[in-house]
């Protein structure tokens, strides 16, 4: 039982230190690769997640021998003997099952949550962290709303799959920078500096910016839309920005400005943060220029009634406007100067767009553009797209604003939980804790299924505590938090763990304890599938698994109650390392677990 990884060959690639589950899977490559006589790393990768109730299973004819997969199966089982990795094999078919030793696993599996929770060497909860982006950087662009339009729930989705996206890179030892791509240019802003003498009030925009440019914004796009003279003045506006007169940029700096601390009061109440704000005015002349300039002289731009046009039908990508006939730049040249510029200023090894599906095109056209430029980094340049949110509006109609978004959540949550009235008078801050749980129920509906599939946004759902919801989640987490409150005598439970503790009998004997410490031990992968993928989704399913587990176990594995002190300590510490993980697999989905509710 004492036997250490030391024993175990070294896989490159693999991490036993932060995942128990290499060092076992390596253990039983070993088994495999000495009676096939096949190379150990080829075997490794052969072995998967069995299905239920099988801990791990390697299906023979992926190694394309000679001979019956039946005998093969037969050899490699004949010259099994149990240790303290693997306990048992049967083979089905083409199919060898693996049995973890109980013991080793659920030992080697907490004594690694606990470690790597409280004792690791960066002071802070590591468990399902790897090195695998050590010395890598990655730009992620995400939420990127525009100023003076509305933060649709396109943009809502971009913020939570983003900010997910942030968390899990940096998790994987990722040097991320996270970005946000405001819409702060173009010719609206020409429209609202023309709207805004007329309709504007210097007192509406300080309270509350986002909403006054908004106003301002559909004010004079209606009168726009009756009297053309209104475009005209507002493009010669815009062009007068664009070639940087500083009385035509003055307002305008002041609005962004105003809009940005406001976005970024209301993304800390969502958990959400950046290491940038940049936008499309940002972006500078000079590499739009050159990069159409190289495009002319690959004779890819045609000239359309002095507008310029580059022409990608050969790769079925349509035609795109680079250039307005007035010489002001548009949203696609901007991308394209702009990637160069983040490139120049970050050297990243690979950048992230998360936005919209609806943008496909937009995204194939720029990232074709760039490779035909041959930019070097054009190959690391990735679109995580997602699909449309349908039906979300709050009680009073559209959602126009991210503001009332969060307040809708905060209020329907709170009168979700005043139905219990008891239980409600008990919580310290109940409108601080019903926003978290409602603005939980938001994240974990977005980030449920797959992302290009669109969705029915319900308010019912994302409130209930019943079923697969953020609220049933805080709550799980809750009831974990709670069992060290109330056992006060147990405590503290040693660390590092002793041996006596984490091999108690009954955390082995228990198929339920058993159960929880396997699924512990799977986070880590689901943490590397995750970053394979760019999907929140098997995150989240990871996370009602554990919960799940943890309910089916809360009936038999008792702790408040159980006579048999040592018994009582290793149930505790059971639950303590699945609060833990449960806890890093909602902070990486950028929940904030609460204690108490
Ligand atoms: N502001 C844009 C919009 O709301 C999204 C920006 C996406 N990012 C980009 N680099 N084009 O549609």
């Amino acid at each position: 039982m004492a036997s250490s990884d030391s024993t175990l060959p070294v896989i490159p690639g693999t991490e036993p230190d932060k995942c128990a589950f290499d060092a076992f899977r390596i253990a039983i490559a070993k088994r495999i690769s000495d009676s096939l006589g096949l190379p150990i790393e080829q075997v490794y990768t052969g072995v998967d997640y069995g299905k239920k109730g099988v801990d791990f299973t390697v299906a023979l004819p992926r190694f394309r021998l000679p001979g019956k997969v039946d005998e093969l199966a037969k050899k490699v089982i004949s010259n099994f003997q149990p240790d303290e990795w693997v306990e048992s094999i049967t083979h089905d078919k083409a199919f060898l099952h693996f049995q973890l030793n109980s013991a080793t696993m659920v030992h080697k599996v907490l004594t690694q949550v606990h470690n790597l929770t409280h004792l690791s060497p960066s002071g802070k909860p590591e468990y399902g962290t790897s090195d695998s982006g050590k010395g890598k950087r990655v730009v992620i662009e995400y939420s990127s709303p525009n100023i003076a339009k509305s933060f649709h729930v396109g943009h809502l989705r971009s913020t939570i799959i983003g900010a997910f996206l942030s968390n899990l890179y940096r998790a994987c030892g990722w040097d991320v920078v996270s970005m946000n791509y405001l819409g702060d240019w173009g010719t609206q802003f020409g429209l609202i500096a023309t709207g805004f003498e007329q309709y504007g009030s210097q007192e509406e925009l300080e309270k509350d910016p986002i909403k006054h440019l908004f106003q301002v914004y559909v004010k004079v796009n209606k009168e726009a839309e009756n009297d053309p003279t209104v475009k005209e003045r507002a493009a010669q506006f815009f062009k007068r920005m664009e070639d940087g007169e500083e009385d035509a940029l003055k307002n305008w700096r002041v609005w962004r400005e105003l809009s940005v601390k406001k976005y970024a009061e209301e993304y800390e109440r969502l958990n959400v943060q950046f290491d940038v704000y940049t936008g499309e005015s940002a972006v500078g002349h000079k590499s739009q220029q050159d990069a159409l300039e190289r495009l002319e002289k690959m004779g890819l731009i045609t000239d359309s009634e002095g507008a310029k046009l580059v022409n990608l039908e050969k790769w079925k990508l349509g035609s795109a406007i680079l250039r307005k006939r007035d010489g002001t730049s548009i949203y696609l040249t901007r991308d394209i100067g702009g990637a160069v510029e983040r490139y120049e200023k970050y050297k990243f090894d690979k950048m992230i767009y998360v936005v919209s599906a609806q943008q496909d095109l937009h995204l194939q056209q720029l990232f074709k553009i760039m490779n035909l430029l041959e930019y070097p980094f054009a190959p690391s340049m990735e679109h995580v797209n997602y699909g449309l949110v349908l039906g979300m509006s709050t009680r009073k109609g559209t959602v126009v604003f991210l503001e009332e978004i969060i307040r809708e959540a905060g209020s329907v949550m709170k009168e979700q939980m005043m139905k219990n009235e008891e239980k409600a008078s008990a919580i310290e801050n109940p409108d601080e804790t019903a926003l978290e749980i409602g603005i939980s129920g938001i994240k974990i509906q977005d980030m449920a299924a797959k992302r290009i599939n669109n969705y029915t946004f319900n308010w019912d759902r994302m409130k209930s505590f019943e079923g697969d919801t953020g609220p049933y989640l805080q709550y799980a987490h809750v009831r974990l938090s709670s069992i060290a409150r109330k056992n006060p005598n147990l405590l503290p439970l040693p660390s590092p763990p002793s041996e006596h503790l984490v091999t108690h009998p009954h955390l082995t004997s228990s198929s339920h304890a058993r159960d929880i410490a396997f699924l512990l031990g799977s986070y880590p992968d689901v943490v590397r599938t995750a970053l394979r993928t760019n999907e929140p989704s098997g995150v989240v399913t990871f996370a009602f698994k554990l919960s799940h587990a943890i309910s089916s176990a809360w009936e038999t594995v008792v702790v408040k109650g159980e006579e048999n002190e040592e018994k009582a300590k290793a149930r505790l510490w059971l639950y303590e390392c699945a609060r833990e993980v449960l806890a890093a697999s909602m902070r990486l989905l950028s929940l904030r677990p609460l204690d108490r509710m």
